[in-house]
């Protein structure tokens, strides 16, 4: 990838990633190992902070990658300086987790990994009740819409975190992350992945 042009599309090299950027992909070629989950998508978010929430979330409960599509978190900062979360969320902390700008993420990953709708749906598993894949990509709608059929249409499973209201973004991948890890009995960071 060419320093300074975080919108250059470019194949996927493990060795390309810098922690803490955001990196952009191109539509072909690029393939993420199913090692890649558990796995964050968020579907055309709106905020960088949210954005930021979601990595840190990934990087507390141990989620490989946060990708998110669409246009409307920049990726570049202009004058050819690299884009990067807020502050907070930059934190070296959070380094072990990879941050992909991506429209094509569904056809990123091998038939071993099970795309999961978090949405408010009828018929979606509730969470409580809900059995999570070994090999989950999580996938989130924007903060001023929710999934459409579209990205639906490529999801085997749904759920819902059972709320009177509607959760913030990056809260509800907090929680859904916390229950994954709540159901496999862990309880120490040590043994996160
Ligand atoms: C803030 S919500 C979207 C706003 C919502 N469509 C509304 O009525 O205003 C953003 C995303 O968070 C997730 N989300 C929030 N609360 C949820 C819940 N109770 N169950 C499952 N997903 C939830 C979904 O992925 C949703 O698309």
């Amino acid at each position: 990838m060419k320093e300074g042009n975080t919108r250059e599309e470019h194949d996927f090299n493990p060795k390309d990633f810098e922690p803490g950027r955001i990196h952009r992909i191109g539509k072909r070629h690029t393939m993420f190992g199913s090692d890649m989950t558990p796995a964050i998508a968020l579907w055309n978010p709106k905020y960088p902070h949210n954005v930021g929430a979601a990595v840190r979330a990934a990087s507390c409960f141990g989620a490989k990658a946060v990708i998110f599509s669409g246009n409307r978190i920049p990726t570049d900062g202009g004058d050819n300086k690299k884009y990067r979360l807020p502050r907070e969320e930059r934190m070296k902390g959070y380094h072990d987790v990879t941050i992909i700008n991506d429209d094509y993420f569904f056809n990123r990953f091998d038939e071993n990994v099970i795309p999961v709708a978090v949405e408010v749906r009828q018929n979606s598993e509730s969470l409580p009740l809900f059995v999570h894949p070994e090999k989950p990509l999580y996938v989130f709608g924007p903060e001023d819409g929710s999934l459409p059929q579209t990205v639906l249409r490529h999801c085997q499973r749904f759920v819902v975190i059972p709320s009177k209201h509607c959760l913030n973004l990056g809260n509800a991948v907090n929680v859904i992350l916390y229950d994954r890890i709540y159901k496999m009995g862990i309880i120490s960071g040590d043994h996160i992945g």
